[in-house]
């Protein structure tokens, strides 16, 4: 089978919100690569959600869990892997994942993320009082750390197919 990229496997991380399952999914129908997702793989081996999960065992056992599955997971490759939005805060998750695959950053404008979460149930790390305020903390913390994959692509005003070229275009 032709190689269709020099990455083993390609890696999405970024905030919630910017789009790393839809993009992961189209992107790996597009080069043939098998799509996982961790938060996925988590709700399936524990038989819960992820809401759920914070819920019962907390955000630490819920890490510890991210974790254990970011390393199983990554035994193979010619994956297109969408991670949690947390995942890279861990140090040794960050570059135990850039050792993998190609890491790339989905970036997206305050505003857009707000748009696409202010509706969302799904969401354990912005439920407060005031989840606008959550976020822009959480994304202020976290901004500078994503800043350190392998590449950094804005999506502000992309629909997903573009930025699945985009990704195309750099791998
Ligand atoms: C989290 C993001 C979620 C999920 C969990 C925690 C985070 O994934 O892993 O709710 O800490 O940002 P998405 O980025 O896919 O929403």
């Amino acid at each position: 089978k032709a190689r269709v990229s020099k990455c083993n496997n390609i890696i999405l991380i970024g905030f919630m919100g910017t789009g790393k399952t839809t993009v992961g999914k189209l992107l790996a129908q597009r080069i043939g690569y098998r799509f996982v997702d961790t938060d996925q793989v988590i709700e399936q081996e524990v038989g819960l959600s992820i809401p759920e999960i914070f819920l019962k065992y907390g955000e630490q056992h819920f890490r510890q869990l991210e974790k254990q599955a970011i390393r199983r997971i990554l035994t193979r490759s010619g994956m297109v892997l969408a991670t949690g939005g947390g995942a890279v805060m861990d140090p040794a998750n960050f570059s135990f994942l850039k050792e993998k695959g190609c890491v790339i950053a989905l970036d997206a404008s305050e505003n857009t993320l707000w748009e696409r979460l202010k509706a969302a149930k799904d969401r354990p790390m912005l439920f407060s009082d005031n989840p606008r305020e959550k976020m822009k903390s959480l994304l202020e913390m976290r901004r500078p750390v994503y800043y350190k994959a392998h590449f950094v692509l804005p999506v502000d005003g992309k629909s997903p197919q573009e930025v699945v070229d985009d990704i195309i275009a750099i791998i």
